[in-house]
């Protein structure tokens, strides 16, 4: 991507500027503003309704933006062929409950522009990272709830994507799966790919190399999970992601 900014925008892989975005006529972000580089994993914390979802639906180009913009690796989204590079798993599991796992990883796989050949080879590794190895040829109505997120990570996983945006992937998961899949997000990160994803769990955010806290709508925090903790004197991000509320409602007047 070309810089004529004379800053280092040039290398991010995801910049999102001054975004407003709602539904109708309601705003539900505001002025959100952020970059990421290759190799960053970066959690967007926030309570339930803050936005975290329509933040990162708005990045994938489900939604144009209300005003501002979002680019994915030099590309103004919305854009259709940009999502051969993005590798997605929504907040809720969109899968094929009548076909089994493996089909389910053929069909996304096939969208992904994942090499025919290597199929069987980029199936296996994804299903093995998240413990579905034994489950592919069951048809996914069997599957359980944790089962489901964990096929829909594999599908995220599945193309190699240089892009990984993943809508509380840990929900439904079991403390030690949760730690070897953020095993695989760090091995994916360090190899110079992105990493965005929206969690609940403070323990998923220390993980983070970069903190978004997002509330009301709008992003009140950004930092390195130390850094976060630091600019509001807290000794856990969950003390800090209090703290910022308070601020915020100071700030807006609010009680
Ligand atoms: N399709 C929609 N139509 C109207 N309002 C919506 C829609 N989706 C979400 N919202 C509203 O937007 C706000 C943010 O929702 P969301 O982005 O899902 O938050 P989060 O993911 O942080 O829980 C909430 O007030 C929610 O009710
Ligand atoms: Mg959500």
């Amino acid at each position: 991507m070309e810089d004529t900014t004379g800053t280092d925008r040039g290398s991010a892989t995801v910049q999102v500027s001054r975004l407003f975005q709602g539904y109708g006529r309601t705003m539900v972000l505001r002025d959100v503003d952020f970059e990421m580089q290759g190799g960053e994993i970066l959690a967007l914390i926030g309570p339930s309704g803050s936005g975290k979802t329509t933040l990162i639906s708005t990045i994938m180009g489900m939604m144009p933006p209300k005003s501002g913009s979002v680019h994915v690796l030099g590309v103004r989204m919305p854009n259709r062929e940009q999502l051969g590079n993005i590798g997605f798993m929504a907040q809720t599991d969109a899968l094929y409950t009548n076909l089994s796992g493996m089909e389910n990883l053929k069909f996304f796989a096939s969208l992904q522009n994942v090499d025919k050949r290597r199929f069987a080879e980029s199936a296996m590794h994804a299903a093995k990272i998240v413990h579905l190895e034994n489950a592919l040829n069951r048809r996914v109505a069997g599957y359980s709830g944790g089962m489901k997120r964990r096929l829909s990570l594999a599908i995220a996983l599945i193309g190699d994507p240089e892009i990984l945006i993943l809508d509380e992937p840990t929900v439904g998961i079991d403390p030690e799966l949760r730690r070897e899949i953020w095993s695989e997000l760090h091995r994916i990160a360090d190899q110079g790919h992105t990493i965005m994803l929206t969690t609940h769990v403070m323990a998923d955010a220390a993980q983070a190399d970069t903190l978004l806290m997002i509330r009301q709508g709008e992003a009140i925090a950004k930092g390195s999970p130390e850094e976060v903790k630091e600019q509001y004197r807290a000794t856990s991000i969950e003390d800090a992601f209090v703290q910022a509320g308070r601020d915020q409602d100071a700030h807006l007047g609010n009680d």
